[in-house]
């Protein structure tokens, strides 16, 4: 039996719209942040006598394509068989706005990795993850974490700056419980094939991209998490104009977005926000201004994470 633990990961730079949906491969460098605090553990058993994945998610037996698809894969390439025991756990509730899938398909890459004797590079495990989700390849890696477009052996996360050396921080609210109504995939499909701005989401994408390592590399942090603010809000804006529209933000996501451009202005905080393929807001700011922010906001209801380090095994 192989376990591991992995982290999700935020955008600063967003992955919206993919040249091939089978291997998730992006249409647009995207740049993340590995998060602590919120944790998926996933142990793999291989079984000799199951003629199908038993699948466990925070305990209850569940049907999953995706996994499926994903120990076809693994199987395929460890040339194996035999079916497995699969136990996932979220120590984060969907309330927290962020989509296990990154985290849990990092956790299963490192384990399966492990059970099947695969002999990954980190690279190649990357790879593997990016198969299950495309943001999963992310979180393979700890810190900021960089993501191109290429083909299915070379485009992967990889890691340019370690947790340690990162001064971000980031409060996700619980703004919202609904689950999202289409998949961010479905949903990129969509705008790709409809958006008259999806040319040009993925012409800025790219120029965005190359504009955030430049800031890194020069540690303009304020800068790059006003980069960020304009990035997730142009993905949205192609979302509005696909036809029909994709509307994931509910009247408190926008009060949200509201509230912090406010007291960005008015207390001058440093602080953004961010939003996925959902309705919860991100808020984006650095570590030394933590004490000022949390008294910002010390109406709401949030989760604080800062930079947290890649999947591994754990015994
Ligand atoms: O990996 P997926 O298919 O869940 O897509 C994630 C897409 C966004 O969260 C909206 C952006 C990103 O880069 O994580």
């Amino acid at each position: 039996m192989a376990q591991a633990i992995a982290h999700p990961n935020l955008a600063l730079i967003k992955y919206w719209g993919k040249t091939d949906s089978h291997y998730n491969l992006p249409a647009t460098p995207s740049l993340s942040l590995t998060l602590n605090q919120l944790v998926t553990t996933t142990s793999v058993e291989l079984k000799s006598d199951l003629t199908y994945d038993q699948i466990f998610l925070n305990g209850k037996l569940v049907k999953d394509p995706k996994i499926e698809k994903f120990m076809n894969q693994v199987r395929f390439q460890a040339n194996q068989t035999a079916y497995a025991v699969i136990k996932t756990k979220n120590n984060f509730p969907t309330a927290a706005g962020y989509a296990s899938s990154a985290s849990g398909f990092a956790a299963l890459s490192v384990a399966c990795n492990q059970e099947f004797q695969l002999g990954l590079s980190p690279q190649e495990l990357a790879c593997l993850a990016r198969n299950g989700s495309g943001s999963a390849t992310r979180s393979v890696a700890g810190g900021l974490v960089a993501w191109q477009p290429g083909n299915r052996k070379n485009s992967f996360g990889y890691q340019i700056l370690p947790a340690s050396e990162v001064p971000l921080a980031v409060l996700s609210f619980k703004n919202n419980r609904k689950p999202k109504n289409i998949s961010s995939s479905k949903a990129m499909e969509a705008v790709r094939l409809t958006s008259p701005y999806y040319e040009a989401w993925v012409k800025t994408a790219t120029d965005d991209f190359q504009q955030a390592l430049s800031l890194i590399k020069n540690k303009k942090w304020q800068a790059l998490l006003a980069l960020a603010e304009n990035n997730a809000l142009k993905m949205h804006a192609t979302m509005l104009s696909a036809q029909p529209a994709i509307i994931y933000w509910e009247p408190q996501t926008l009060k949200l977005i509201k509230q912090i451009q406010q007291i960005r202005h008015d207390q001058k905080l440093p602080v953004y926000a961010t939003i996925d393929a959902g309705a919860n807001v991100k808020l984006l700011t650095l570590k030394t201004q933590l004490p000022l922010v949390k008294e910002a906001f010390h109406d709401q209801s949030y989760v604080l994470c800062l930079p947290g380090k890649g999947a591994e095994i754990i015994d």
